[in-house]
């Protein structure tokens, strides 16, 4: 039987964590093939409704990373989007989706040894936890 591979879609801030991936990238880290990135200007721009829609559209975990507390580009972004991960991943238990499914970490650009670690450790714990249970309710 082949081994369970995630999906997982990751809102990194463009001028932190997009930029620590990319260093990750130039500096040729090996990172897992499963995260999808998708670049946004800040963290507090990654409005709740993009991260329901994704594990309904078949993501296995959410990643939502940007600056550090304090660096923020937008002075107050990532502490917003530090709230509202907090809130849903409260609400993502009571529809029975284990709140491991959501992270949120501040990675800074010079950061990609972070970066490559930090998502290898989040796909090795998501393939441990096996598919979402989102896909149930979207199999409905
Ligand atoms: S600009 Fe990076 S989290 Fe706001």
């Amino acid at each position: 039987m082949s081994q369970f591979e995630p999906t997982i879609v990751a809102f990194v801030c463009n001028w932190c964590t997009y930029t620590a991936a990319d260093l990750a990238g130039t500096s040729r880290m090996i990172q897992p093939y499963n995260v999808k990135l998708i670049r946004m200007m800040c963290t507090g721009m990654v409005d709740p409704k993009y991260i329901i829609r994704a594990l309904l559209s078949g993501a296995d975990a959410v990643l939502v990373s940007g600056c550090h507390p304090g660096d923020c580009h937008y002075i107050n972004g990532n502490y917003k989007a530090r709230r509202r991960v907090k809130l849903l991943q409260e609400m993502l238990a009571q529809f029975g989706i284990d709140q491991r499914r959501l992270k949120l970490t501040w990675i800074g650009a010079s950061e990609g040894n972070d970066f490559a670690r930090t998502v290898a450790e989040l796909v090795e714990e998501i393939r441990a936890l096996g598919p979402s249970e989102a896909r149930a309710v979207t199999a409905l």
